[in-house]
């Protein structure tokens, strides 16, 4: 299984603009996540939009750049900024980050995302290892397998078990794909909730099955920004997603270290 032949222009584009041959791990950073990125040493960033075939990223709180640097001594690979199928990007392009992570060989992908909470047991600030996906909305056909190769509650546990040696206690759970852009209604909540899910957002189910299809070996986090629609009284937006973001951003960034460190 392989990659677009499309994405090979782009790696020697890196290569020639300052990223090495080998990164250990790739990071795909969610809404409001990006901060994360002051976590990386001796780095280059690069403007998604200077980069000859790739997309660019409409949503706020995506800054849109790739950073090469370093993490606990380890070169690694940061997308900040990704490709969302509800700004009109066809699935392909969405995992476009998970073509270039196998295009650079890396050994494992940790992808984050914010999501709504739809389990009440959750609140805003949690952080969720993702062990399944559910897509009730998924009609598109793409050249994903439909099925898991790597079993994804092994990584959850490992997750789980690393999150816990620096003091952090993950959720665990179901992750489900929304089409957006709109948040979902309260009645579409109620009824996730019955079908068996924890939380819910607009990207990552996507990523994580072209990375199993792929053969590389994919962890998500999600981050509860918000509960999801009729969860709690009032209006959701975006603004509240960078807020939650921020007060977890430390904790987010030891939890990425350590997993690109022992996952
Ligand atoms: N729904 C969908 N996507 C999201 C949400 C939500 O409530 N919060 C953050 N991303």
């Amino acid at each position: 299984m392989s990659y677009p032949a499309t994405i090979e222009p782009i790696k020697q584009y890196l290569l020639q603009n300052g990223v090495s041959e080998s990164p250990e791990a790739a990071v795909i950073l969610g809404s409001g996540l990006g901060g994360f990125s002051s976590s990386i040493k001796n780095y280059t960033a690069i403007p998604y939009n200077s980069i000859p075939g790739f997309p660019e990223t409409s949503v706020q709180g995506h800054s849109g750049e790739l950073i090469f640097g370093e993490v606990a001594d380890k070169p690694i690979l940061a997308f900040s900024g990704r490709f969302h199928h509800y700004e009109g990007h066809p699935f392909e392009r969405t995992v476009l980050p998970v073509h270039l992570a196998k295009a650079f060989d890396v050994e494992k992908l940790i992808i984050s995302n914010a999501a709504g909470a739809i389990n009440t047991r959750f609140k805003v600030g949690d952080l969720m290892v993702i062990d399944d996906v559910f897509r009730p909305f998924y009609s598109v056909a793409s050249t994903s397998s439909p099925r898991f190769k790597y079993n994804l509650y092994k990584i959850a546990d490992d997750v789980r078990k690393i999150g816990a040696s620096i003091g952090l206690d993950l959720q665990r759970g179901t992750y489900l794909f929304a089409n957006g852009p709109n948040y979902e209604t309260k009645a579409e909540i109620r009824a996730f909730r019955v079908l068996g899910a924890d939380v819910v957002g607009m990207s990552t189910a996507p990523e994580l099955i072209e990375a199993s299809r792929l053969n590389l070996k994919a962890a998500a986090i999600s981050m509860v920004t918000n509960m999801a629609a009729g969860v709690v009284k009032g209006k959701l937006d975006h603004s509240e997603v960078k807020i939650a973001a921020e007060t977890r951003k430390e904790d987010f960034a030891r939890l990425v270290t350590e997993l690109v460190k022992k996952l």
